[in-house]
């Protein structure tokens, strides 16, 4: 019967080709009830066949958080390439790029001057979505780490869609009608105290360069799920109409939900692990814990889609202007 040997010779090909062009449910490890899930056997690249990049997206989406371990083949070009799978890749509004690449911005905890200065000396260390100060800010961050500490460094992840769901109606009302200001000229020296001189001036000359005033939605809908998320973090101001006060407190109330243990996942890193985020619906923070030990990570950001509210009104930069260059004190 060679007919149907061929078609048995057939659907046997077809069966294996699906098997390497997917990812098995065992491979997809939960982190954490709400966000997270490390995705095992993967090798990322720029060539991932369209199945298995689609079910990436499809996962990312869902857990807002996806850990790939070991994933040393990756350098700049390579992370680059994986990220232009989501999309265009945007560089940092201010601080740029390294050289020879399109995105990749270096986080070198031992690196002193610009870079470093932009990053806050490479230590994230307050709750923030990437780049929110602008008002389309990159959808999906890809971070690669290169040098960790022997312990501590950890990062911590917030689901902002569980973060609005699980708010009471009453609290959903009242974030479903505001709007706040972001920018990246908060006040530095509030966040670092110990902060010297000469870093407030480097500071200055790069991550506020050039300043940018945003008007975002406290609750925007995100363009691929349509869950509601809550956009806010350390770059949120003040809220529109509201007095600093006012402001101060509800930033606190409605962080607190975001922050809140049960939605969030922390990762102990290890040289080599990969974590590709949803930037729509997360927050993180980089835990500053592990002294003057030397930590190295390499991000590079997709660029994203200018947010839009419940009632379809789009997120609007307010202003942006470039600083006047002062001289050093002398
Ligand atoms: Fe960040």
């Amino acid at each position: 019967m060679p007919r149907l040997g061929h078609e048995t010779t057939e659907i046997n090909v077809s069966a294996s080709v699906a098997q390497l062009s997917a990812i098995a449910d065992a491979d997809v490890v939960p982190l954490a009830g709400r966000i997270g899930v490390e995705v095992r056997g993967i090798r990322l690249s720029g060539d991932l066949p369209q199945q298995v990049h689609d079910q990436i997206n499809r996962l990312l989406l869902k857990h807002k958080l996806l850990i790939f371990r070991g994933q040393d083949q990756l350098d700049d070009a390579a992370q680059e390439s994986f990220g232009r799978r989501f999309g265009g890749l945007s560089a940092h509004p201010t601080i740029g790029a390294i050289d020879g690449t399109t995105s990749v911005l270096e986080l070198d905890t031992r690196l002193e001057g610009e870079r470093a200065a932009g990053q806050g000396a490479g230590r994230a260390d307050q709750w923030h979505t990437d780049i929110t100060f602008v008002d389309a800010y990159p959808k999906i961050t890809i971070l690669r780490a290169l040098v960790v500490p022997a312990a501590g460094g950890d990062t911590v992840w917030s689901n902002t869609a569980a973060a609005y769901a699980h708010l009471r109606p009453e609290l959903k009302l009242l974030a479903d009608s505001l709007w706040a200001v972001h920018s990246n000229a908060y006040d530095y020296a509030a966040v670092r105290p110990h902060a010297t001189t000469d870093d407030k001036q480097v500071y200055n000359a790069t991550f506020t360069k050039t300043v940018y005033e945003t008007e975002h939605p406290l609750v925007r809908v995100h363009p691929e799920t349509g869950e509601r998320t809550l956009v806010l973090g350390n770059f949120a101001q003040r809220f529109l109409g509201l007095s600093k006060g006012d402001s101060q407190k509800l930033h606190d109330l409605f962080q607190s939900h975001i922050t809140a243990p049960e939605n969030t996942v922390r990762w102990r890193w290890q040289p080599g692990d990969v974590a590709v985020w949803d930037n729509r619906a997360t927050q993180h923070y980089a835990v500053n814990d592990y002294g003057d030990q030397h930590r190295v990570v390499r991000r590079v950001t997709v660029a994203g889609e200018v947010p839009v509210s419940v009632d379809g009104r789009s997120s609007v930069i307010r202003s942006r202007y470039d600083k006047p260059k002062v001289g050093r004190a002398a």
